[in-house]
C-alpha cells in the first residue's frame, strides 16, 4: 500500500512532477519507424508524458519531434505541410526545423528578423531497432539510449510493436514484474490436464505450481528469480529482468535444453502517453539466429485499429467468453497481451493504493515502487539518476537454467543473463 501523497509521486507524469522529472532522463521509445516511414511523409501526432507533439521525418531523412502547439497562434502542427527540411503551419506559414529553429516566416515583412527569435520545443530523436526513441530532458544531460540487445540487431532478428492500454503506466509495469499472477491469470485448463508434457518448462512448471520467487539487485534495475524443484537435487529457475524506468525481459521457454543458451527472448516496455493512457510495448529477438519467415512481427496476437488500438478492449469486455471460462482457460479471454490489459484496465485508470493488502509474492511491485520513487525523490535533490547515464548497462538478456541445488542463482547464470555471450 501507498499513501495517496507517494501514489500521486509514483504515478503522475506531466512536466514538473517528481516522476515526470525522472522519466525525462531517459530514452523512451515514442513511436515506431513504420508511422514516419519515408523522408516528407506526412507528420504524425504523439503524445508523450503529457505532452501533445507532433512527429516528422525531414528531406533529409532526420526525425523531428516537435511541440504539436505552433509558437505563433498555437495552431496544431499536425495540419502542417511537411516540406523541404521543415514542417510548415499551415495557419499563416511559420517553418520550423527538426532543431525547432523558425527556419521562414513570410508573413512578416521580409526585413524582419522577428524569426530568428522564435522557436517551437523541440526533443532530440533516434532511431534503433525500428523504434524512435525520443528524449525530452534538460539538453545539456543528453546520455546515449539504451544499448538493449534486440535494439542492435538485424530487422530480421527482431521485432517491436505497440498497442494503447487505457490505464496509469505504473499498474502496467507492476503486471509485468508480479510473476505470481501467471499460475492463475494465464493459465489454460487443458494444460493442467496434459499427460504428457511437450516442454521442460511444462513439465516443471506443471509438477510446481507455486514458485519461490528471489530478488537481486542490479545497477540497472533487479533480477526476479522463480525458483521450481526439478529433479536429481536441481532446480527449475527462470529470471525475469526489470529495468529502470519501465522495462521487462521475459524467461525464454525451456524445451528441451537445460538452460536457454542460443534462445530467443522477449520484453516490454510500458511508456506513460499521460497519467492515464500508456504504450504498451512488445519486443522480441533472437540474437542467434534470423527468425522464420512466419513469426517476424511477433507480438502481433491482438489485432489493433489504425491507432493501434486492440480491438479487444475494455468496451467489449476483452470479448470475454464465460463459456470459455469453464473449460478453456482462468479467464475467458483470448490471449496473454489481452488478458494482462484486461485486469490491469479493470483497477481504474489510477489504481488507489491506499486501499490495496499486499502479500508475501508482491515484493517485486514493493521493490520497484521503492526504487522509482527513490529516484524520482533523490533527482528532486538534485541526484542525478546513474542508470540513464549507463546505456551498456542494458545489454542484459532474461534466462532460464537447470542449476544444482545450492547454487546462487544470478551466479549460476551469469553466462545467460549476459548478452555479450553466445
Ligand atoms: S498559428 Fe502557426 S503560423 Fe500562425
Ligand atoms: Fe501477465
Amino acid at each position: 500500500m501507498l499513501s495517496k501523497r507517494d501514489n500521486d509521486i509514483f504515478t503522475k507524469v506531466g512536466p514538473g512532477t517528481p516522476m515526470g522529472e525522472l522519466l525525462r532522463r531517459f530514452w523512451i521509445p515514442g513511436l515506431l519507424e513504420e508511422e514516419v516511414p519515408l523522408p516528407n511523409s506526412p507528420p504524425v501526432r504523439l503524445r508523450l508524458l503529457g505532452e501533445d507533439l507532433v512527429a516528422f521525418r525531414d528531406t533529409n531523412d532526420s526525425i523531428g519531434i516537435l511541440d504539436n502547439y505552433c509558437p505563433h497562434r498555437r495552431a496544431s502542427m499536425f495540419f502542417g505541410r511537411n516540406e523541404e527540411c521543415g514542417l510548415r503551419c499551415v495557419y499563416h506559414g511559420w517553418k520550423f526545423d527538426v532543431n525547432g529553429d523558425c527556419v521562414d516566416m513570410p508573413s512578416e515583412p521580409a526585413e524582419s528578423n522577428f524569426k530568428d527569435k522564435v522557436k517551437i520545443t523541440a526533443y532530440e530523436a533516434a532511431v534503433r531497432g525500428g523504434v524512435v526513441w525520443v528524449y525530452m530532458g534538460p539538453p545539456e544531460l543528453t546520455p546515449t539510449p539504451p544499448e538493449f540487445e534486440w535494439s542492435n540487431l538485424p530487422a530480421d532478428q527482431r521485432s517491436a510493436s505497440k498497442r494503447l492500454e487505457e490505464c496509469n503506466w505504473a499498474q502496467a509495469v507492476e503486471g509485468g514484474i508480479d510473476s505470481s499472477h501467471i499460475s492463475f491469470l494465464h493459465r489454460n485448463l487443458a494444460d493442467l490436464k496434459a499427460e504428457s508434457p511437450k516442454t521442460l518448462h511444462q513439465k516443471y512448471a506443471g509438477q510446481d505450481r507455486s514458485p519461490s520467487f528471489t530478488l537481486k539487485d542490479t545497477d540497472y534495475g533487479f533480477l526476479v528469480g522463480a525458483r521450481r524443484s526439478a529433479e536429481n537435487d536441481q532446480h527449475y529457475w527462470r529470471i525475469s529482468q526489470f529495468l529502470v524506468p519501465f522495462y521487462t525481459m521475459i524467461p525464454p521457454v525451456l524445451v528441451k535444453d537445460t538452460d536457454s543458451r542460443g534462445s530467443g527472448y522477449g520484453g516490454h516496455a510500458w511508456v506513460p502517453i499521460d497519467d492515464e493512457n500508456t504504450w504498451t510495448w512488445n519486443f522480441s529477438c533472437n540474437p542467434h539466429q534470423p527468425y522464420p519467415e512466419d513469426r517476424r512481427g511477433g507480438g502481433l496476437e491482438e489485432q489493433l485499429d489504425a491507432k493501434y488500438r486492440p480491438v479487444r478492449n475494455k468496451d467489449n469486455d476483452y470479448e470475454l467468453s464465460r463459456d470459455m471460462q469453464k473449460s478453456v482457460n482462468y479467464t475467458g479471454i483470448v490471449g496473454i497481451n489481452t488478458q494482462d490489459r484486461a485486469v490491469q484496465e479493470s483497477m481504474g485508470k489510477i489504481v488507489d493504493r491506499t486501499a490495496e493488502h499486499l502479500g508475501t509474492t508482491d515484493a517485486a511491485v514493493i521493490a520497484f515502487r521503492k526504487r522509482l520513487i527513490g529516484l524520482a525523490m533523490s533527482l528532486q535533490e538534485g541526484i542525478e539518476p546513474s542508470e540513464a547515464a549507463h546505456g551498456y548497462w542494458y545489454q542484459v538478456r532474461s534466462a532460464s537454467a537447470i542449476l544444482d541445488n545450492g547454487v546462487v542463482f544470478d551466479e549460476g547464470a551469469a553466462h545467460l543473463l549476459a548478452a555479450t555471450g553466445k
